[in-house]
């Protein structure tokens, strides 16, 4: 029996989601049982057109959203009002969201409210913490509950989902990061920064952006990156910097003058993976940084209290170490001075998935829509 092909429209608004939905747009693409439909909610601007530059992707909608200091109601509002009308023409049989930005809170609800199946791509991810991180691990929870595919990226992220007693199938599928990563990662790709010799230090790569590390968080991250430089003449520190100036205006004023500290605009992901392939060791409040450095073999101290990424801690690759500008100090300070406690975290290791998650979650959908 042949089917006409199906609208699937896949939603995305952050740089991360575009990075991990990158892979699966292109494989449904290239699947002739469907018609896809990448809407952007421009949560982002800039940071989002790179990604899709990369990867030669092209949005058919954009609501184009973003505001200067937009509230998380802002972002909400505004995506769900101008998804309402987009799924009301263009009646999708299925509509995909990742993670757990606002974007994709607002595309899964407004989904939900005209009563189309929502498949939610890298599901699971938990913390114990509903304030951290602010605000994703409640996008998450919310998000599971009016989802009828999950897509667990890990066997935790699967015994997450069913612990919270979620409707819908859950379907382990590995995380499509890793579909990304390995796709820029063969190109062997560069990063130029300018007046960086990559081979004269043994540089860090840092990036920082999270809510809850706002104010005086990011000071005392700030102050502990000086004094690793202090410490250790032969490091460097490469910062590509948020565009958001409740972030990039406190590092500027406290580190823009140091000789050896290289901030950036954002890098566009294919020198960001060139970045972390040149880089000694990351210290980071990302969650995808998380994922990419193991895979990459390089150790990573994750600037947070928690993790809704074990699995890289658990294997040794990554370790939580706060905030504190001591502590932070003393971590750093620790794997630069110790071969063996850098080697040991510098494992190849690959929790996250095998580079095909992106095939699954399009047979997954195929199977659930009959065709
Ligand atoms: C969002 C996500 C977070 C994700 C992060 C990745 C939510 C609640 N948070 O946080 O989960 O890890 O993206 O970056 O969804 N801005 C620009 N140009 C851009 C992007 C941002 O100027 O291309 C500025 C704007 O001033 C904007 C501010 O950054 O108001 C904050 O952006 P927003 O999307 O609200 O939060 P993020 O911190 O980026």
């Amino acid at each position: 029996m042949s089917h006409s092909p199906q609208t699937i429209c896949i939603v995305l608004g952050t740089r991360p989601e575009a990075i991990k939905l990158a892979p699966v747009i292109q494989a449904f693409q290239s699947n002739p049982h469907f018609t896809t439909q990448v809407l952007l909610t421009g949560q982002h601007k800039e940071m989002v057109d790179q990604v899709m530059q990369i990867f030669e992707i092209t949005a058919d909608h954009n609501l184009d959203i973003m505001q200067p200091q937009q509230t998380l109601a802002d972002i909400t509002c505004r995506s769900l009002q101008g998804l309402q009308t987009l799924l009301a023409a263009l009646q999708p049989q299925a509509v995909l969201v990742q993670g757990d930005t606002t974007t994709a809170f607002a595309a899964a609800l407004a989904a939900f409210y005209q009563q189309i199946p929502v498949g939610h791509v890298e599901a699971g991810l938990r913390t114990d913490h509903i304030y951290n991180p602010y605000p994703e691990e409640a996008n998450r929870r919310l998000i599971s509950q009016i989802t009828q595919l999950h897509f667990a990226p890990t066997p935790q992220a699967v015994a997450n989902l069913e612990a919270s007693g979620v409707t819908g199938s859950i379907h382990h599928t590995g995380n499509t990061v890793i579909d990304a990563l390995l796709t820029v990662a063969q190109k062997q790709p560069s990063c130029n920064i300018p007046n960086l010799d990559w081979e004269k230090y043994r540089t860090i790569l840092a990036t920082v952006h999270r809510r809850e590390n706002w104010g005086d968080p990011l000071q005392d991250i700030a102050q502990g990156f000086l004094q690793i430089l202090d410490t250790f003449p032969d490091t460097a520190l490469v910062l590509p910097l948020h565009r958001n100036p409740t972030v990039r205006k406190p590092l500027q004023a406290i580190l823009g003058q140091h000789p050896r500290i290289f901030l950036t605009e954002p890098l566009d992901y294919t020198d960001l993976v060139g970045a972390i392939q040149r880089c000694h060791l990351l210290i980071t409040d990302s969650g995808g940084l998380q994922e990419e450095a193991p895979s990459l073999g390089k150790p990573v101290l994750v600037l947070r209290e928690t993790t809704e990424r074990p699995e890289a801690v658990t294997a040794g690759t990554a370790k939580l170490i706060g905030t504190n500008t001591a502590t932070i100090v003393t971590e750093a300070s620790h794997l630069l001075n110790h071969d063996q406690a850098y080697n040991a975290m510098a494992k190849a290791i690959n929790p996250f998935g095998d580079g095909h998650a992106s095939e699954r979650i399009v047979a997954a959908v195929q199977n659930f829509l009959g065709l």
